[in-house]
């Protein structure tokens, strides 16, 4: 007859013990899951709409906005044959297009899912964002492409995708099992430095839409602009930079909050030397005969690499918002914090 040994007793036991505890955690999970249903089509509509804006840089630094000043037709046409800059153009509305539709069908879905009213506010908010944007779309292409309107688009653009990132962030598990249990330290809180440094970024991409959309590849850009960027620059990566050390100085086991910080630091970087690298192409460009591979690439990778700046940084932000809390601050088990 077989005897089990003393191990395989236990390791049984062990097993059985596992399955009983896993099924006693399945309802959680599934509960858990349920909570979270916004997560998973936000973040699909942030990252259709990264893609989105590198497609609209392409629109630009190609010179395709006015492949066709027609809209909200193509050429008359509601799909025209996809020649030439009408590629770059007609290619970014239609990726718009979807992004539109995809917004809507997020903004209708949290509505009837999402328990938290701000995040309903937040998700109406964004479906607002996208129809003005698609709307300033139409305008710079019916108006030539004006200044003001071209850097509004470009800017709007990124306030759409902050209020995405925004859904995605706060709809995702790690969002809800997190509470406020961390102390500040220090004297100017995290949470502080972190709102100066989501400021400047925005400001410095204010700045970069105005400089890019002044002239076109053919002109020199405007010193001063230019001037006002590169200081803007200094001052982003000084906030930045700040903002990103204190946190790994300050709470370097915290993964939620460091993850983020040093992920902004080698975005910065790599965003450095991709703006001196379009600087220097961009000052070559006037003399091309056309906009270039090169100037293309590094120009579209700027506002790209710009963007996940502005993505990463928002995260951060709202993270140490969520975990941080000023010293002398106490929790209450249902989540109320007060001053003590
Ligand atoms: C969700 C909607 C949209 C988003 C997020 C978006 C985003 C962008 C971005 C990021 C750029 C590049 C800006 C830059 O490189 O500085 C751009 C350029 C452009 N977009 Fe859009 N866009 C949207 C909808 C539209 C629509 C519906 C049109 C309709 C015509 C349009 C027309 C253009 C044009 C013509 C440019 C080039 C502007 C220029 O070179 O001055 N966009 N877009
Ligand atoms: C961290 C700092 C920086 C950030 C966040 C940043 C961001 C941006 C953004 C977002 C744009 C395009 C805006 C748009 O059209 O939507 C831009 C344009 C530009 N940036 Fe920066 N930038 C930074 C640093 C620099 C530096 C150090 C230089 C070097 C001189 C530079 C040179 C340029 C140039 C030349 C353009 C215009 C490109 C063109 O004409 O196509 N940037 N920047």
């Amino acid at each position: 007859m077989y005897e089990r040994t003393y191990t395989q007793r236990r390791s049984l036991a062990q097993r059985r013990a596992n399955v009983r505890h896993a099924s006693a955690c399945r309802p959680l999970l599934d509960t858990d899951k349920l909570k979270h249903v916004g997560h998973f089509p936000s973040l699909l509509v942030a990252c259709a709409t990264f893609f989105l804006i590198i497609a609209g840089a392409l629109v630009t630094s190609h010179d395709a906005g006015l492949a066709t000043s027609d809209w909200p037709l193509s050429n008359g046409q509601f799909f025209p044959r996809m020649v030439g800059n009408l590629f770059w153009e007609h290619g970014h509305r239609m990726i718009a297009t979807t992004v539109g539709l995809l917004t809507i069908v997020l903004t209708i879905y949290l509505l009837r899912k999402e328990k938290r009213r701000w995040v309903r506010r937040l998700a109406v908010f964004a479906l607002f964002a996208v129809i003005a944007q698609g709307l300033l779309g139409g305008l710079t292409v019916k108006l030539m492409l004006p200044l003001a309107v071209s850097a509004a688009h470009a800017t709007l653009a990124q306030l759409f995708f902050c209020t995405v990132v925004n859904l995605a962030v706060v709809t995702s598990p790690s969002w809800e099992r997190r509470v406020a249990t961390i102390d500040e330290q220090g004297i100017v809180p995290a949470r502080y430095l972190c709102l100066a440094a989501v400021a400047t970024v925005f400001l410095q991409l204010i700045i970069g839409a105005t400089l890019r959309h002044s002239v076109t590849w053919d002109k020199f850009l405007p010193p001063d602009l230019l001037l006002a960027h590169i200081a803007g620059a200094v001052a982003v990566t000084l906030m930045l930079a700040i903002t990103a050390l204190t946190i790994l100085r300050r709470h370097p086991n915290q993964i939620f909050l460091t993850r983020p910080a040093a992920i902004a630091l080698a975005l910065l970087g790599i965003q450095l030397l991709l703006g001196l690298a379009a600087y220097v192409t961009r000052q070559a460009s006037p003399n091309d005969p056309q906009p270039l591979n090169p100037m293309v690439a590094i120009t579209v990778a700027h506002v790209a690499c710009g963007a996940l700046i502005f993505a990463t940084t928002i995260i951060l932000t709202l993270r140490s918002f969520k975990c941080l809390r000023s010293t002398g601050e106490f929790e209450f088990a249902g989540g109320f914090r007060v001053k003590s």
